[in-house]
């Protein structure tokens, strides 16, 4: 079968030809790969930037944003059948730890875990995958359109519900009110699918949504954020160091845009008890100059939570899913709309060159699916 390989430390890119894959377990699946999203995390990894072979291989097949269908199964797997639409998750657990063996490898202790596409394991980029049931979430028919979103949304699930239960374990009280969301003030910071994303989850749970990055007002992004209710601000406008003085401060800080400097500036936003979920992953790790003291001593005094958040369980896939489908009903048609590139994925660097003003997301596309 064909696959699209990298040598990591390279920006080697290549098609390759690969076995096959079969099922050779009773719990196992095997997938038609219909599609497959392209992030900034592959993106760093084929500019030469962090990635891993599979052990005793020097290529590494890419991709870890998949979507595709059921075509086999094996004796013993009772979530899905042969034709359905599925999606795989990306962190393989260490098999050593607690989170681990509680199928939570995306709260691995030892962190030597595997990523599919990125960390030791082949990825998704390829025609065919066989994996374990255990990591497929069923897509359902309805949501076919945005099924290869469920990965990155995934990921602001994690972070969203992360915030709700760190809120609740501090104020206990606060679990009075049914939704802590309603109503709060909530800024996105870095509208790439993952904050947009996350910006409709918060929509989705009656936020009040703000959405920051440095883009014209009437292009792509902020046009997509606006269309569901979120308000966009342009941070060429007002500098990251003065959102809350002009705009008000933020119950909830959503970070998705991997840029440690406006990261610790967005401090200043942060409300009273407010709590600031990390998700970007700096591709550079050069020193920045921060007022550390100021930034301790507001923390403290203010009850403020900083944390990050990486990977997904399968419990946030399907919380992707749930989304997907009321986010289907409330704006028909709409999220689709985030993918804005889709190439056969014989072009593959065409489509991993990037488009950085109207680009939301690209896919190489596989197979059409059955009919
Ligand atoms: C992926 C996650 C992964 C993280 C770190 C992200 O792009 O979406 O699944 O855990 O990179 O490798």
């Amino acid at each position: 079968m064909e696959a699209i390989a990298l040598i990591p430390g390279t920006k080697k890119i290549r098609l390759v030809d690969r076995p096959e894959p079969v099922i050779t377990a009773d719990d196992e699946i095997k997938i038609r790969i219909i599609r497959v999203g392209i992030c900034g995390t592959d993106r760093e990894e084929i500019s030469g930037g962090r990635a891993m072979a599979p052990e005793g291989y020097k290529d590494l097949v890419i991709g870890h944003e998949m979507f595709g269908q059921v075509i086999a199964t094996g004796k013993n797997t009772t979530r899905v059948k042969s034709g359905d639409f599925a999606v795989l998750t990306v962190r393989r657990g260490c098999g050593k730890c607690l989170p681990c063996h509680m199928n939570r490898s995306d709260m691995c202790e030892t962190g030597e875990y595997k990523e599919r596409g990125i960390w030791g394991l082949d990825g998704y980029q390829a025609e065919f995958v066989v994996d374990h049931e255990l990591y497929a979430v069923k897509v359902p028919e309805e949501i076919e359109p945005t099924g290869v979103l469920i990965e990155p949304l995934s990921i602001s699930e994690k972070a969203i519900h992360e915030a709700l239960g760190l809120q609740f374990a501090r104020v206990p009280g606060a679990m009075a009110t049914p939704l802590w969301l309603n109503g709060r003030r909530c800024l996105v910071a870095g509208l790439g699918p993952v904050g947009l994303l996350a910006a409709m989850a918060l929509v989705l749970r009656g936020a009040e949504v703000y959405g920051l990055d440095i883009v014209d007002a009437n292009s792509v992004r902020p046009r997509w954020l606006t269309a569901i209710g979120g308000r966009y601000i342009d941070g060429r406008q007002v500098p990251a160091a003065r959102l809350g003085s002009e705009v008000g401060s933020f119950d909830l800080i959503l970070e998705a845009a991997g840029a440690p400097d406006l990261d610790f500036n967005l401090l200043e936003a942060l409300n009273r008890s407010g709590i600031y979920m990390v998700t970007g992953i700096p591709g550079r790790e050069s020193p920045i100059k921060i007022p550390g003291a100021a930034l301790i001593k507001q923390l403290v005094l203010s009850n403020q939570l900083m944390a990050g958040s990486v990977n997904a369980s399968l419990d946030h896939f399907q919380m992707a899913v749930n989304d997907l489908l009321t986010a289907n009903l409330s704006w028909p048609g709409h999220v689709e709309k985030l993918i804005t590139h889709r190439y056969p994925f014989k072009v593959f660097l065409t489509a991993f060159a990037g488009h950085p003003v109207n680009e939301i997301k690209t896919t190489t596309e596989w197979w059409g699916g059955m009919e």
